[in-house]
C-alpha cells in the first residue's frame, strides 16, 4: 500500500496536517475549506482545470492558479481569497451562467446544485444581468427510463464524460463540438436511448447541476 507523507500547509492563516502530493483542492474540502469546483475529479491524474473556478494565490506563485492542478507540498502556504482571485472566479462563473437556463424552483438539483453553493459561498448572483444570453433552444432529452438530459442546464464539466468511461467504462457519451456549440452528447449526437448508454446511472450520480437528472419515481 502506497503510504504518502504528511506535510503541513497553510489556508487562509491557519495550518493543516495533509497528504504531500494530493491536489491542493481536495485538501482544502477535506478540511472544511471551500473552493468552487465544477469539473475536478480527485481520481484524475492530469485535470483539465476547465471551469477556472477554483483559483487560489500561492506564495511563491506570480499568479492565482486552479487548485484542481496543484499538489500540495510541505510549507505551501494559500490563499483562497484575494482581489485577483475573487474577480476571475466571479468572471468564469457570469460567462457560466450566461449560458444556463436558469430555473431552480423546477430543478431536480434544486438545493444540492453546485452553481447555488458558489454563488452562496462567494456572494455571487445566479442571474446574470449584465452578458446577454447564450442559452441554445434544445428540447430536454427525456429518452431514457430512469433519467433525463438537460444540455441548457449543462456547464461542460466533464465528469458524467469521465465516469462514464472510467468507472461504467461503456464510453457511450463525451463532449463533442468546439466554441460555443461545444456540448456533452452520445456519440452520434443520437437520444440518450439511442446509444449505448445503459443507464447504469453513474453519470447521473456524478453531474454537479441539473443536466443530468433522475425521473421521479
Ligand atoms: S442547475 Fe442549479 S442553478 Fe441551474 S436551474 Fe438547476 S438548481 Fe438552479
Ligand atoms: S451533463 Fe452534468 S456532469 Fe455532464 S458535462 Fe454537463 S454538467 Fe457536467
Ligand atoms: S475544478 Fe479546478 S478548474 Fe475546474
Amino acid at each position: 500500500m502506497k503510504i504518502s507523507r504528511t506535510v503541513t500547509i497553510t489556508i487562509d492563516g491557519k495550518e493543516y496536517i495533509a497528504k504531500e502530493g494530493q491536489k491542493l483542492l481536495w485538501t482544502a474540502l477535506e478540511n472544511g475549506v471551500y473552493i468552487p469546483h465544477l469539473c475536478g475529479i480527485e481520481e484524475e491524474e492530469k485535470p483539465a482545470a476547465g471551469c477556472r473556478l477554483c483559483f487560489v494565490e500561492i506564495d511563491g506563485f506570480l499568479n492565482p492558479v486552479t487548485a484542481c492542478t496543484q499538489k500540495v507540498k510541505e510549507g505551501m502556504v494559500v490563499r483562497t481569497r484575494s482581489k485577483r482571485v475573487d474577480k476571475l472566479v466571479g468572471t468564469a462563473f457570469e460567462l457560466l451562467m450566461s449560458n444556463h437556463r436558469l430555473g431552480c424552483a423546477r430543478c431536480g438539483a434544486n438545493g444540492r446544485c453546485e452553481l447555488q453553493k458558489i454563488a452562496k459561498e462567494r456572494g455571487l448572483k445566479l442571474k446574470t444581468s449584465r452578458l446577454r444570453s447564450l442559452v441554445p433552444e434544445v428540447p430536454v432529452d427525456e429518452s431514457p427510463d430512469k433519467f433525463t438530459y438537460d444540455q441548457t442546464r449543462c456547464v461542460l464539466c466533464g465528469r458524467c464524460v469521465w465516469v462514464d468511461h472510467h468507472k461504467a467504462k461503456i464510453g457511450a457519451i463525451g463532449l463533442v463540438r468546439r466554441g460555443m456549440s461545444r456540448k456533452m452528447a452520445t456519440f452520434g449526437e443520437t437520444a440518450m436511448a439511442d446509444s449505448s448508454c445503459t443507464q447504469c446511472g453513474m453519470c447521473v450520480e456524478a453531474c454537479p447541476v441539473g443536466a443530468l437528472t433522475f425521473k421521479e419515481k
